[in-house]
């Protein structure tokens, strides 16, 4: 692991009105670490991908990537230097193929690269491109159908293939698992594990045996606070975790 992380974030905060949803929280994700953050419901999990994806912006506080200080970029910079979200379902274009939703995120990367092509090879090299990112989720054998025939699970996947297209090194995931049977959740568990091997992901998960069987480290958020950052046995067996929020799922653990 290199000594500088990957993700840094010093200090942040976020209101909306009298409402922190963001209370000085800080976070260092090393290179090729999955990161998970679990808290209850309205914790402010999602207003803080919302920020470190860019689609929201901070009151105050800094976001670093990659060493450099990213806290005024806008989503697309973000998304350039290699920073992705994982699009929610009503992003992918349900009316066009599999195939189609994955190219055009790889068309967002590459800006006006792909110019300097014929359109015929520039076409095929995205299609190439694709093709890649739908094999890595397991969907290339449904890169014809129509994005909206997918299954829930495969619509996950392939949220997932679009943030692989757009050239991440980090991918910020929010419940991938959400709303997911028992099979498509072991699949998407299994990708999650096969992309560890080349991404560094933070990882929003209310599915603890999903959560503890993934993470290298989790991060507990309460009411926009950090209350606990550890090893997936330390945080299992915290106290003050257990009554904050594990505690709602009784013993058992
Ligand atoms: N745009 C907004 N304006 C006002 N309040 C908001 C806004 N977005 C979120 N909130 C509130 O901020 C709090 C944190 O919401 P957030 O969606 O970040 O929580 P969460 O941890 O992702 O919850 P969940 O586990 O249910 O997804 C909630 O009380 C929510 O109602
Ligand atoms: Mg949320």
């Amino acid at each position: 692991m290199s000594a500088r992380p990957l993700l840094s974030v010093r200090g942040l905060s976020k209101s909306f009105g009298a409402l922190k949803v963001t209370d000085d929280f800080h976070l260092d994700v090393p290179d090729g670490e999955l990161h998970a953050i679990i808290g209850p419901n309205g914790a402010g999990k999602t207003s803080l991908i919302h920020q470190l994806s860019g689609s929201l912006k901070s009151d105050g506080g800094t976001i670093s990537f990659a060493g450099k200080d990213i806290t005024r970029l806008s989503m697309v910079e973000r998304v350039r230097r290699g920073l992705a979200r994982s699009f929610q379902i009503t992003s992918i274009l349900e009316g066009f193929s599999v195939l189609e939703n994955t190219a055009l995120a790889v068309q967002a990367r590459s800006g006006s690269s792909f110019r300097f092509f014929a359109p015929a090879a520039s076409e095929a090299a995205l299609n190439d491109q694709a093709m890649a990112a739908l094999a890595r989720v397991g969907l290339d054998d449904r890169a014809e159908r129509r994005a909206g025939s997918l299954s829930h699970g495969e619509k996950r996947q392939l949220e997932i293939a679009i943030a692989l297209a757009t050239g991440a090194r980090l991918l910020l995931l929010d419940e991938p698992l959400a709303g997911t049977g028992h099979e498509e959740s072991t699949l998407l568990v299994e990708l999650m594990r096969a992309l560890k091997a080349t991404h560094t992901i933070v990882l929003i998960e209310h599915d603890m045996d999903a959560v503890f069987a993934l993470a290298d480290r989790v991060s507990v958020l309460v009411s926009g606070r950090l209350i606990a950052t550890g090893a997936p046995a330390e945080i299992r067996t915290d106290s003050q975790v257990r009554v904050a929020y594990l505690g709602e799922e009784g013993a058992a653990a």
